[in-house]
């Protein structure tokens, strides 16, 4: 096992929703195999200590404070990552929010809140970060799905409805770019231990209803997106594209 092609030395990944959850812990992983990382979110104390924690690896770490529902705010931070990096190498596509409420309830404005930020946020960061990538003639576009993008359940409507989008997004962006090194795969985890759902892991049916149907028996922790982000960051998924990655205990295997 040639162990390279899985460092990410001398790369620079930027990771959006990075000040806590799932952001945080693939920024780590991240630098943890060799990259610097530019972590966008909105929460500066989060953002803060998510630097720190990777400058105590060895690692460059900058922030920068972004919605992704503002395209002029998304460009601003790009212009400014590239002053700062040179380079981006990876992007992983992570922001997400979740409006859980059954179909003849939800109102447009939530509906829109929740798509606008887990599926058009994601094309206007790609719109702003690719063309560079393209310009190098490499680049890996990780977006964050979910296996609600491929399965049902009931009060996901919006949501589902994003992560179904994530990973049509990505198989469109891999056929776009495939022949300019780009590669765009996504990842679709089951229930992590975040504070997303930190409603549904207070609530002892609904967390328990995550168990039973687990075939692995057990949510997952946020450390597990280790493996598949590095993977899909680097060498060695350079012919991997278009694909959606599911890191759920076997939840859609059944
Ligand atoms: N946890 C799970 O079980 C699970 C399962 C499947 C998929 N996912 C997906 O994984 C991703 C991360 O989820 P998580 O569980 O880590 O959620 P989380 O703990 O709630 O973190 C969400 C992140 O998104 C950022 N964010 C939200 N809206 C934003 C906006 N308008 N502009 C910029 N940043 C924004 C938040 O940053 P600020 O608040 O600082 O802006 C935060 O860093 C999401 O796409 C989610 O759908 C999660």
């Amino acid at each position: 096992m040639r162990h390279d092609l899985f460092d990410l030395g001398g790369r620079v990944a930027v990771v959006t929703g990075a000040s806590k959850g799932l952001g945080k812990s693939m920024a780590l992983a991240l630098a943890e195999a060799g990259a610097d990382v530019a972590l966008y979110a909105r929460d500066v104390e989060g953002l803060k200590a998510v630097k720190q924690a990777i400058e105590d690896l060895g690692r460059r770490a900058e922030f920068f404070v972004v919605d992704i529902l503002n395209r002029a705010a998304i460009e601003g931070a790009v212009e400014k990552t590239l002053d700062s990096f040179g380079q981006v190498d990876v992007l992983v596509n992570n922001a997400g929010v979740n409006v859980r409420k059954p179909v003849l309830e939800i109102t447009p404005e939530e509906w829109d809140l929740v798509i606008d930020t887990n599926l058009k946020g994601y094309l206007l960061i790609a719109q702003a970060i690719v063309p560079h990538m393209l310009s190098r003639g490499h680049g890996k576009v990780i977006n964050m799905a979910s296996i609600l993008g491929a399965v049902g359940l009931p009060t996901q409507v919006a949501y589902a409805s994003s992560k179904g989008g994530v990973i049509q997004m990505t198989k469109v962006m891999a056929l776009e770019w495939a022949k300019q090194g780009v590669q765009v795969n996504a990842i679709g985890p089951t229930y992590f231990e975040t504070p997303l759902v930190a409603q549904l892991r207070n609530d002892p049916e609904r967390y328990n209803f995550i168990i039973d149907r687990t075939p692995m028996g057990r949510w997952g922790q946020p450390e597990e997106l280790a493996g598949v982000v590095v993977f899909l960051a680097s060498k060695a998924s350079d012919f991997v594209t278009g694909q959606t990655i599911f890191v759920d205990g076997g939840w859609t295997a059944w």
